[in-house]
């Protein structure tokens, strides 16, 4: 299994960190524009090897896809991060360039590889992705839910006291500060609905943060959080490495699903071996449908800024 990570960036690279430690993946090359940069990335990662105990080799190339032909799986995390107070969506001028020759790129020399889009803002770059590459849509996949799950999960434990792993929830819409839609009314701790024992008014607080989990992590940091983002990209790796059939929500290409068509947007998918293997349709109560309908208006505004930003 060969995986193929773009941009060796703080999410690149901590994405390549996390899935050598889970050691499913024969090969992880990591390419960076910036000469030396993913090379010496490596070079630090592979020195770990001994030390956290994985066969995983890593290499690095400065912009040379020839390297990464054959992959199986490939990770676009290239482009610019937010700074404090932007948005995802004003990074799409810069970004849209990017993912179009990178994703092109990687398809030259691996026609078979299933992409996974986390360059910023993610819906619309993954949409970009569909439209630039024509692969097939259970071959494109766009992180963010899983991400913004996590962080669900995060805030969710520390309202109810109790370890992260009691909990289990759900984020799907758009990967933006107003687009989240996190399912509160599914959230679970150990099978028993949150809402037993969080008030409403906590629980919309929990939505609240989760909604903006990544701009806060923008402000204290200075630049976008790197941890969460590659561990959660790790795991969908993994679900189509070895084939879990796991489900995570992921910005996939919709066609009639949920009401939407022509929308790459944060629904539940079950990631296997040929990728998207399926998009599970849950049954949403109106104001849920109701802000699935915004989410999908605002990324439409967004996709609506390539033409200019890719011409
Ligand atoms: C975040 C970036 C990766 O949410 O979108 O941290």
């Amino acid at each position: 299994m060969k995986v193929t990570v773009v941009g060796a960036g703080a999410v690149g690279a901590s994405c390549a960190e996390y899935i050598a430690i889970k050691d499913f993946a024969s090969e992880v090359v990591l390419v960076d524009i910036k000469e030396g940069f993913a090379e010496g990335k490596a070079m630090d990662l592979m020195q770990c090897a001994t030390l956290n105990g994985f066969d995983t080799k890593i290499t690095g190339v400065t912009n040379d896809y020839s390297k990464t032909a054959g992959s199986d799986i490939a990770v676009i995390t290239s482009g610019i991060p937010r700074k404090p107070g932007m948005t995802r969506e004003e990074l799409i001028g810069i970004n849209a360039g990017i993912v179009k020759t990178v994703a092109t790129s990687l398809i030259k020399h691996s026609p078979n590889v299933i992409l996974i889009v986390v360059s910023n803002p993610m819906d619309t770059m993954t949409y970009l992705a569909h439209k630039a590459t024509g692969l097939p849509k259970n071959r494109i996949i766009g992180m963010g839910g899983a991400l913004d799950s996590a962080r669900f999960k995060y805030r969710l434990s520390e309202a109810l006291n109790c370890p992260a792993s009691d909990v289990e929830g759900m984020v799907i819409g758009g990967h933006s500060d107003t687009g989240m839609l996190p399912l509160t009314r599914l959230a679970v701790r150990n099978g028993v609905p949150v809402s037993e024992f969080l008030s409403d008014d906590v629980l919309a607080e929990v939505a609240e943060a989760t909604k903006v989990g990544g701009a806060t992590l923008t402000k204290l940091l200075g630049t976008s959080a790197w941890y969460a983002p590659g561990a959660a990209v790790s795991s969908l790796v993994q679900s189509i490495a070895c084939d879990q059939k796991k489900m995570f929500p992921c910005s996939v290409m919709l066609d009639g699903e949920y009401g939407l068509s022509d929308i790459c947007i944060g629904a539940p998918a079950i990631l296997g071996k040929d990728g998207i293997e399926k998009i599970v349709e849950i049954e949403l109560n109106d104001a849920e449908k109701a802000k699935l309908a915004e989410s999908a208006d605002g990324v439409r505004k967004t996709n609506d800024l390539l033409e200019g930003a890719t011409a």
